[in-house]
């Protein structure tokens, strides 16, 4: 590894934090990249491969299907994104409800609410993704409490 993806490597995993280090954290995990870093390199894709100890080609499948990170950078300038996954699960789970929940609790703050494809969260659908926090099984309480604890640093 040279200078520079170890110094990558590092700094993914400093963003791990206390995430626990499992597969279903790749979502949460590769969200603190993009935000931190403001894109999701080759060489931050490789670090959260082994910090996760999943395949190289597992984190590329994930990155690349959610448009979410592309938009992420676009997405802060307004505020802070508070997606509401409205895919086939989650909208047979009433996830518009998790939607209008939390555009009521957002009126006042800088959260920008937003549907989003499919947060790779189906077995605990309707899924929510707020402040970079994921919901699983969410309800319209949670959310709400969710909208009203995105810190804005
Ligand atoms: S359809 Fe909502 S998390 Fe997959």
């Amino acid at each position: 590894m040279d200078n520079e993806n170890s110094a990558i490597f590092d700094d993914v995993k400093a963003l791990l934090g206390n995430l626990p280090k499992e597969r279903n954290q790749l979502v949460p995990l590769l969200w603190r990249v993009a935000e931190h870093q403001g894109r999701i390199s080759k060489s931050a894709m490789e670090a959260v491969a082994a910090l996760l100890d999943v395949p190289v080609a597992d984190v590329f499948g994930v990155a690349s299907f959610y448009t979410l990170f592309e938009d992420l950078r676009e997405d802060l300038r307004e505020g802070v994104p508070a997606y509401i996954c409205s895919d086939v699960m989650c909208a047979l789970k009433d996830s518009q409800k998790l939607k209008e929940a939390a555009e009521a609790a957002a009126t006042d703050r800088k959260v920008m609410v937003k549907e989003s494809a499919c947060l790779g969260q189906c077995d605990y659908a309707p899924a929510a993704w707020i402040g970079g926090k994921i919901l699983r099984e969410a309800s319209c309480e949670q959310v709400r409490t969710a909208v009203r604890e995105v810190s804005y640093e």
